[in-house]
């Protein structure tokens, strides 16, 4: 597995996607106090950037998805530490939306928890590996169906702290 020579987006493009997004998240929720859930692991990078680019109070929280102890087939969420979800305004950040499965059941356990909206933002999205009907509210970059690495991402725990994204091949 090797890195792909070509640069899919140098690290100023990323910087001004990411402030571009800062505002038009700023713009939705004027007024209001945000409450910002990173998936781990991914989305850490991305979200440390993006909150800087938010000019509204907020609020961070982190959560993991992991299988379950109890079943294969059953995944739990886990958050890093207590966060309120009940009455506040959500943002879920993810790094990459790819079949959408993940996201599609976050969504749905979070809203159990009563929040007063949910919005996603997701980095970057593969809208040809879609399998469930789900919409984010904000997106990076859509990419093609290749496996993205850098700026958080990784293959097999590796190039999450590449400051611009790339492919491996
Ligand atoms: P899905 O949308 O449920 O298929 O899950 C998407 C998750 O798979 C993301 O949160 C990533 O952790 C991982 N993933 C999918 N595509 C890539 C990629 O190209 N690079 C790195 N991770 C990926
Ligand atoms: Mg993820």
């Amino acid at each position: 597995m090797n890195l792909a020579k070509e640069i899919l987006k140098s690290e100023d493009e990323i910087a001004e996607r990411v402030r571009q997004l800062g505002r038009q998240i700023t713009a939705d929720h004027e007024g209001r106090e945000l409450s910002v859930l990173g998936v781990l692991k991914g989305s850490f990078v991305f979200l440390a950037d993006l909150i800087r680019q938010i000019r509204v109070p907020v609020r961070v929280g982190f959560l993991e998805i992991t299988q379950s102890r109890k079943s294969e087939f059953l995944t739990e969420i886990i958050f890093s530490s207590s966060f309120q979800v009940e009455g506040t305004h959500l943002l879920v950040v993810e790094d990459i939306l790819d079949t959408g499965i993940t996201l599609a059941y976050l969504h749905q356990q979070l809203e159990t928890r009563g929040p007063k909206s949910i919005r996603v933002c997701t980095f970057l999205d593969k809208p040809d590996k879609r399998k469930v009907d789900i919409h984010p509210d904000y997106v990076g970059f859509p990419v093609p169906n290749r496996h993205v690495v850098g700026y958080g991402l990784d293959y097999e725990g590796r190039f999450r702290n590449l400051p611009y994204l790339t492919y491996v091949e």
